[in-house]
């Protein structure tokens, strides 16, 4: 009993990010190089998802992308210190789906339970949802989110009293208008799982398959997510574009940035005022920069 207690309440949550694929929809915006790395208004599009699992409390990050990708992302990201955050990459040879993730994963893991997000997803909204699912996991959680065209996704079927009956992949007919995002997390035990996956017709090894184990032995909880949080994926070019819109209206209105990887580092009190300053130091001349100039001088002018 005191062992199982203590242990929701120490379990420690890493992070991944997917941000492999063949972006083959993007095609010849990711010619050269990934959907991850395109931007979303002013910002690649990975700064979303690592700037949700930083708000999420998680400061443990593995990033796995292509062979031709995960160099790019190196440059980009780097290995997290100037975010007080620690980044590690691993190459995916071959993108044979997100289940996957668990797989190469499995050392990164341990023994710690793991929020995956995959790096073409873009939450945004208040997160306290997210921190509330990681910190009451026991199992698998994952959320469901009200959609139009939930043939696009894997999509929850609810009993009369709410329970979760079945999960399918891209149905023809779908049972619910419940959608399954990006967004996943697991214990630990996700890694012996995830290997005994069989691919499926279209020869990759599903994460809806992991979903449906978690079922299958009672441990999945389903989330829904309300209306208070956006949530836009990123795998069209008209997707892609109305997400750059969404954040351009937001960002202009209110004159903040969203996934300010540095504001969120200093909010969340993983670097200090120092580091902070010595990281904005470093970027170039830019409306990015003047924006985490600006940002520090309102932190400190509010808590007078
Ligand atoms: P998808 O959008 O399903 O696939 P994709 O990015 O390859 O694009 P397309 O369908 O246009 O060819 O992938 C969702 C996310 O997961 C995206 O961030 C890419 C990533 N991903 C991997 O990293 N490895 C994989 O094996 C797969 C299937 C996806």
């Amino acid at each position: 009993m005191h062992a199982a207690f203590y242990s929701i309440i120490v379990m420690k949550t890493k992070g991944i990010i997917l941000a492999g694929g063949s972006g083959s929809r993007l095609y010849p915006t990711t010619a050269v190089f990934s959907k991850q790395l395109q931007p979303v208004y002013d910002k690649p599009l990975i700064y979303y998802p690592l700037a949700t699992l930083l708000l999420a409390g998680i400061r443990e990050i593995l990033i796995i992308s292509t062979p031709r990708d995960t160099p790019y992302f190196e440059q980009l990201l780097g290995d997290g210190s100037q975010w007080g955050i620690s980044l590690e990459y691993i190459i995916q040879s071959e993108p044979k789906g997100l289940a996957e993730a668990f797989i190469y994963g499995k050392d990164f893991i341990g023994q710690d339970q793991v929020c995956l997000i995959l790096g073409d997803n873009v939450f945004y909204g208040k997160l306290d949802f997210l921190r509330k699912a990681i910190a009451e996991n026991t199992g698998g959680t994952i959320f469901g989110y009200h959609v139009q065209d939930p043939e696009r996704y894997g999509v929850v079927e609810f009993g009369a009293h709410g329970e979760v009956l079945s999960i399918e992949e891209k149905p023809l007919k779908p049972k619910s208008n419940y959608a399954i995002p990006g967004l996943y997390i697991f214990t630990h035990d996700v890694t012996e799982i995830a290997p005994k996956v069989q691919p499926s017709a279209r020869g990759e090894v599903e994460i809806t398959e992991i979903h449906n184990a978690y079922l299958r032995n009672n441990q999945l909880r389903v989330e829904l997510m309300g209306r208070g949080i956006a949530w836009l994926d990123t795998g069209t070019p008209e997707s892609l574009l109305e997400a750059s819109t969404f954040i351009h209206a937001i960002e202009k209105r209110q004159g903040t940035k969203i996934a300010c990887l540095e504001e969120i580092a200093l909010q969340m009190k993983y670097i200090t005022r120092e580091k902070y300053l010595e990281t904005v130091n470093n970027l170039p001349k830019s409306s990015y920069r003047d924006y985490c100039v600006r940002v520090l001088d309102e932190i400190e002018r509010e808590s007078f």
